[in-house]
């Protein structure tokens, strides 16, 4: 049996690019069927000397070539090379022009890689390598080069045309025909191109930098949400005004521009001058959006407007670097919500979704490092390795710089390499340089895949009062790195005394914190220091300890690592009522809630009763009845650990056993302590107008935690309560708190609710997304037959990346329902990664990635996950996306 292999790239083998571009002049004639583009290129030699050494290769795919001219002279065909995915050039001069005409089919792009139709516009997406789809060009992100764009078309169905940088002129032309031209002044990578035309409405706002100069922001919508994009712009705003102050970053274009569409593979994309967004995050009013989609968009959009500097003024050499501009980016972003809302409380949730999942991809056959040594279908290594582990890899450095050594570092960062292509050494170098720091073992963060594991332990001598803890670290195997070396991690420690307040620290070898915790209102000291851990074995011995303390480790999870540490229930009911570091006061709930979960998943797994433990009880009752001031972090401190979270316990992760018993402590909960939770419930009703201020949204938050417990004990008077919710509720997050319970019983409010939402909603796609996602994830046993109905609803369509991730790719995530013993869920999951596939090899994959921890399930469910990889992988014509994820699943 003969199967395309498909090619490897490597790190190794990078060599710099031997011709550069200087200016590139680009000619969109659009038409839905038939796009003209006419390319003009100065291109030079990148050598001492290229004629005749070098040829010029350019990458191109799915691309009718029309013409080629070279210094005017159009070339025969005998005078290149033309495969699937390149023009060769041999014989080319140090210095030329080269004039390219291509034809392509907009319409047919269902890849929604390179320029395509969305909702009726034309758009482009660009990264990784989708520009070669519209055009021959060397299409790696180290050549850099000034366009120049001109776009033509019909003025009645397209009257908003956009590129990027400033518009320099405009008008009409003949056959109802008009045109645009733009020009960037920052030389950019291909990558970041972007051309929008459509018709499209424009909410427009100002901002002025702090050096005075004022820039036109602009975000352009489908006429009907026009009213949902105030909060964007205010987003934008503040996003733009925080670089300024944090990093000194100011913008550079006269104008910004962000462009809505409903077709989007990602979240959003951060093309120069004009960022173009998967309108999930744009748009939101309080009758249509969650509090989570407020904050969802205000996080996207600073991200996309913090890569001008991280990504657009300073971008990746080669597509390894990816976590050079995404990594530093994520974190800027996750910074920046810090800073918004509450620092806690952000934290929790990013190292919730860090635990959660990136652990699980870092223990998975497809672990790669933050900067992967090698790849086969780039889109794949868009991953919460690169995204979400590369930001903490950033924010350790912070730690361990301080937060004025970081930002002398990331000044000289960017100073240094402006209008650059660089490398993630490059960035520590700069940390380096600016510091005097030595990051050279830190730099294995970016080297070495897999998540480190801290043993601690601790010995306190009541004679010298001393308190000695030491630390030893292991990191498992991941696929291509058996071994591993000792790593530098950057572990923040607070000691607390018997009053529950910080002891003052005083070792040799450690350093002051960088980010001490805050004073939540106690008296008494806050006192968290750093300790650097670099060798296998490290002890830290702390003196003046007047008595044993009880330890808190990793503060504000300083590094993205397990921790092993012997606390006694005692100790943690201790820290969790104590700790001045509002993330371990949460997490040490969290770990006394998995010890008792996994106890109740062996008395599950046994037929056992349940039964649950007392103490646990009474701190959660605490926690519920006392009044905090912060009522999100209150919610999340009740909310017990994810299901996808316990699995990282267990050794063969058994998905039913983990939802009864996970839900059956729930239950217990709700049943000991009903009427305060009523209470709560009631007590944090708002009356009046919606607002989406923190305390506002704490209150709803923790109220609707509350209504998910009452909602356990399947008593008509809760249910009633729900119902009401859900009809009388004037924002989205009431409703769905109060929908998703109903989706998750079954009662006869449950078809009620759905179809009257449906009816309300049907004409919104991202509110319909949530209908659909709702239904997905419900344990309910019918739930495979409703998604597959489902997708016949007209609101689904397959061609859309939102309602595939809202419909299927739950449903892939739904651990009692995809993981049914039969094996229909994966051969359902199977059958869709094969459908999409052809269309859309990008979200296929994304889809298949549901089977790569396969061998850590039972023996029936490895089986049968086994046989889909298997299936899915030796399908003809497979695309090297899925190919990928499935071959390394399998090796
Ligand atoms: N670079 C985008 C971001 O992180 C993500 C993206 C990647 C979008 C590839 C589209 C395609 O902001
Ligand atoms: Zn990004």
């Amino acid at each position: 049996m003969s199967r395309e292999v498909h090619k490897t790239i490597r790190l190794n083998d990078y060599r710099k690019p031997d011709f550069l571009i200087e200016t590139v002049n680009l000619e969109f004639d659009l038409d839905e069927t038939r796009t003209r583009v006419k390319s003009l290129l100065t291109v030079v030699c990148n050598h001492d000397r290229c004629e005749g050494i070098h040829a010029f290769v350019l990458n191109g795919r799915d691309l009718a070539l029309k013409t080629v001219k070279l210094d005017g002279h159009d070339l025969r065909h005998q005078d290149y090379v033309i495969d699937s995915s390149s023009l060769t050039i041999p014989q080319v001069p140090d210095r030329f022009a080269l004039e390219i005409e291509t034809e392509i089919n907009p319409r047919d792009n269902t890849e929604l890689s390179g320029l395509y139709l969305s909702g009726g516009n034309f758009c482009t997406q660009c990264e990784a390598e989708g520009f070669r789809k519209m055009t021959y060009y060397p299409d790696r992100p180290d050549v850099m080069a000034r366009f120049f764009t001109t776009i033509v078309a019909d003025k009645r169905k397209y009257p908003v045309l956009l590129s990027n940088g400033n518009l320099m002129s405009s008008g009409d032309l003949k056959d109802g025909k008009h045109f645009a031209k733009w020009h960037d002044p920052f030389p950019k990578p291909a990558y970041l191109f972007a051309l929008v035309a459509g018709n499209l409405d424009r909410i427009r706002d100002s901002f002025t930098t702090m050096s005075g100069k004022k820039v036109d922001l602009s975000i352009f919508v489908q006429h009907h949400n026009r009213d949902k994009c105030a909060h964007a712009m205010e987003s934008l705003k503040l996003a733009m005004k925080w670089d300024e102050e944090t990093y000194g970053r100011e913008y550079d274009l006269d104008t910004f521009m962000i462009v809505a569409v409903d077709d989007f593979n990602m979240g959003a994309m951060e093309n120069k001058g004009l960022n173009v967004f998967n309108s999930k995050y744009v748009l939101a009013k309080p009758e249509t959006a969650t509090d989570a989609d407020y904050q969802g968009i205000m996080g996207v959009v600073g991200h996309e407007y913090f890569h001008n500097w991280s990504g657009d003024r300073i971008t990746c050499r080669d597509w390894f670097q990816l976590s050079l501009k995404e990594g530093f980016t994520v974190f800027r972003d996750q910074h920046f919500m810090e800073d918004m809302t509450s620092r806690g409380v952000k934290r929790i949730s990013d190292v919730n979704i860090l635990r959660t999942h990136q652990f699980r991809e870092d223990a998975s056959p497809m672990a790669h490092p933050v900067r992967p040594e090698s790849y086969v279908e780039i889109n794949n290594f868009y991953t919460l390795t690169v995204y979400n582990k590369g930001a903490e890899v950033i924010r350790m450095m912070r730690t361990i710089l301080g937060p004025e050594g970081f930002r002398r570092g990331t000044d000289l960062y960017f100073s240094r390499h402006d209008g650059q292509a660089v490398t993630t050494d490059d960035f520590v170098q700069a940390m380096e340089d600016a510091t005097g720091t030595d990051l050279r073992q830190f730099k294995l963060w970016y080297s070495q895949a897999g998540t480190p594991e801290l043993t601690v332990t601790r010995r306190y001598d009541p004679r010298t009062k001393t308190l000695e803890l030491s630390f030893r670290q292991t990191c498992p195997p991941t696929p291509g790195q058996e071994e591993k070396k000792p790593m530098h991690i950057p572990v923040a420690i607070g000691l607390l005394g018997q009053d529950g307040h910080d002891m003052p620290l005083r070792t040799a070898g450690a350093t002051e914190a960088s980010t001490p915790a805050r004073g939540t209102g106690r008296t008494g000291g806050v006192e968290t220091r750093v300790v650097q851990i670099k060798k296998p074995l490290e002890k830290f011995v702390f003196s003046d300890i007047p008595q044993e303390p009880v330890p808190s480790i990793l503060r504000h999870f300083s590094a993205p690592a397990k921790v092993k540490l012997d606390l006694s229930d005692n100790e943690r009911l201790f820290l969790m009522a104590h700790d001045s570091d509002e993330f371990n006061r949460w997490d040490a709930g969290q770990q006394l809630a998995v010890k008792l979960i996994l106890q109740l998943i062996r008395d599950f797994q046994l037929g056992k009763k349940l039964r649950v433990d007392s103490s646990f009880m009474s701190a959660f009752n605490k926690i519920l009845g006392s009044s905090m001031d912060d009522k999100a972090f209150q919610a999340f401190a009740l909310s017990l650990p994810a299901e996808t979270y316990l699995a990282d316990f267990m050794e063969v992760i058994d998905p039913a056993a983990i939802h009864e018993a996970r839900r059956s402590l729930q239950r217990a909960l709700a049943m000991e302590l009903r009427d305060t939770f009523i209470a709560v419930y009631y007590t944090n009703q708002d009356a009046g107008p919606y607002r989406v201020d923190q305390a506002s949204i704490g209150r709803r938050s923790l109220k609707n935690t509350c209504l998910s417990y009452l909602m356990e004990l399947d008593e008509p008077g809760i249910r009633r309560l729900c119902w009401e919710q859900f009809r009388t509720a004037g924002n989205m997050t009431d409703v769905m708190a109060s929908l998703a319970n109903l989706a998750n019983t079954d009662c006869p409010e449950r078809p009620q609710a759905l179809s009257e939402f449906y009816e309300t909603w049907k004409d919104d796609p991202l509110v319909m997304d949530k209908w659909l996602s709702i239904q997905a994830l419900s344990p309910l046993p019918h739930t495979l037959d409703t998604v597959q109905a489902l997708m016949k609803n007209p609101v689904f369509n397959i061609k859309n990346p939102n309602k595939i991730r809202s419909l299927i790719g739950a449903f892939s995530t739904n651990s009692v329902r995809f993981h049914e013993p039969n094996g229909d869920g994966y051969a359902f999951v199977a059958d869709q990664v094969l459908a999409i596939d052809p269309m859309n090899p990008q979200i296929a994959a994304r889809l298949a990635s549901a089977f790569t921890l396969w061998k850590r399930y039972d023996k029936n469910r490895q089986k049968l996950m086994k046989e889909q990889l298997e299936r899915i992988l030796h399908t003809p014509k497979l695309s090297k996306d899925v190919h990928e994820i499935m071959s390394k699943s399998l090796a």
